[in-house]
C-alpha cells in the first residue's frame, strides 16, 4: 500500500496544500493521523477535532478534512503570534484548500482560560455527560504552549473532552528545544493511569518533531495493530519501550543499528 491516509480529500491536500501553509508539523504525522481519523470513523467513533495551538492551520485543515458528516473542528490559539494578521492568514487558508466555514469554529483565547464546558460550547453546545460520548473530541492534537506547566494544562482539558475511545496527540514530544515536556507527559500519565501511549510518530525533521499519541488503555487495540499493519514499511520494530509496557514506533525511514 502507497504510504497515505486513505481519505482522498485529506491526501489531495496533503500532497498540494500542506507545504503552501506556514506550520511546524510534518507530512509524515498529518498522513498518519488522517489514517487514524480515517479508522475511528470506519469504527463508528464518532466526535469531533480540536486543536491547541492551531497557527496558520497546517496540521488542523489535515485534520478537519477528515471529518465525517456531522461532525465539526475546533482551532484554539491565542491568533496574536507573530503577529495580529495570524487569524486572517489562517481563514483564508482555510477558505482557498477547501475547508467549509461551517465545518469549523476558531476560538482566539489561552488554553489557561477554557474550561471544558467552553470547549463544548464552542462545539456547539454539546454536553459534557460521559453517556454522550460521540458529542465530545475524537481527536485532539496540542501543540500550544511549549512549557511544562501549559502542557499539563492543556492535557487535563483535553481529556476531560475526550471520546472514550479518542485520542490525544502530542506534538513536539523529544525535541532538542524542549526538553522537559516529555517529563511533563509522564508525570501526568502517572495520574492518569488509565491511559497510555500508543504510538510515536517519529520527526522528519527539528521542525517537524516527532508526535506522541495517547489513548486509554483499553482502547489500544483499536488502533495498534491496525498501525503496524498499515504502516508496515514505516514500522521500527523494536517498539517504544514505556516500563510496564511498548508502544508502537512510526518513522519515515526504519532501520536497525548494524552490530556485527
Ligand atoms: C508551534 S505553533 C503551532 C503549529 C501548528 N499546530 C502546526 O502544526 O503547524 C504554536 C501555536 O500555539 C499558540 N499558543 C501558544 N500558547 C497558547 C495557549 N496557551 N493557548 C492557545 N494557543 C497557544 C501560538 O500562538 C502558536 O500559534
Amino acid at each position: 500500500m502507497a504510504f497515505c491516509s486513505g481519505n482522498p480529500a485529506v491526501d489531495r491536500y496533503i500532497a498540494e496544500g500542506y507545504e503552501t501553509v506556514r506550520g511546524m508539523s510534518s507530512a509524515f504525522a498529518a498522513t498518519i493521523c488522517g489514517h487514524i481519523i480515517r479508522r475511528q470513523t470506519e469504527l463508528g467513533i464518532k466526535g469531533h477535532i480540536a486543536e491547541v495551538g492551531t497557527f496558520e492551520g497546517r496540521f488542523f485543515i489535515a485534520m478537519a478534512l477528515g471529518l465525517a458528516e456531522g461532525e465539526r473542528a475546533l482551532g484554539i490559539d491565542t491568533f496574536d503570534w507573530p503577529n495580529a494578521g495570524l487569524y486572517d492568514r489562517f481563514i483564508g487558508h482555510c477558505d482557498r484548500l477547501g475547508l467549509a466555514r461551517e465545518r469549523y469554529v476558531a476560538l482566539k483565547a489561552s488554553t489557561r482560560n477554557l474550561s471544558p464546558a467552553d470547549i463544548a460550547k464552542a462545539l456547539g453546545g454539546q454536553k459534557s455527560a460521559p453517556q454522550a460520548s460521540e458529542e465530545k473530541v475524537r481527536f485532539w492534537h496540542i501543540d500550544g504552549d511549549h512549557a511544562r506547566d501549559s502542557l499539563t494544562v492543556d492535557l487535563d482539558l483535553a481529556h476531560a473532552t475526550m471520546h472514550h475511545q479518542g485520542v490525544l496527540c502530542l506534538d513536539d514530544m523529544l525535541h532538542p528545544g524542549y526538553p522537559l515536556l516529555v517529563v511533563a507527559v509522564h508525570e501526568w500519565l502517572e495520574h492518569h493511569p488509565d491511559m497510555r501511549v500508543l504510538a510515536i510518530i517519529d520527526r522528519e525533521d527539528i521542525v517537524a518533531a516527532a508526535k506522541f499519541v495517547l489513548c486509554r488503555a483499553d482502547a489500544v487495540a483499536l488502533y495498534e495493530q491496525d498501525l503496524m499493519a498499515t504502516f508496515k514499511a514505516q514500522h521500527w520494530t523494536l517498539g517504544s519501550e514505556w516500563e510496564r509496557y511498548f508502544c508502537v514506533v512510526l518513522t519515515p525511514r526504519p532501520r536497525l543499528a548494524v552490530v556485527d
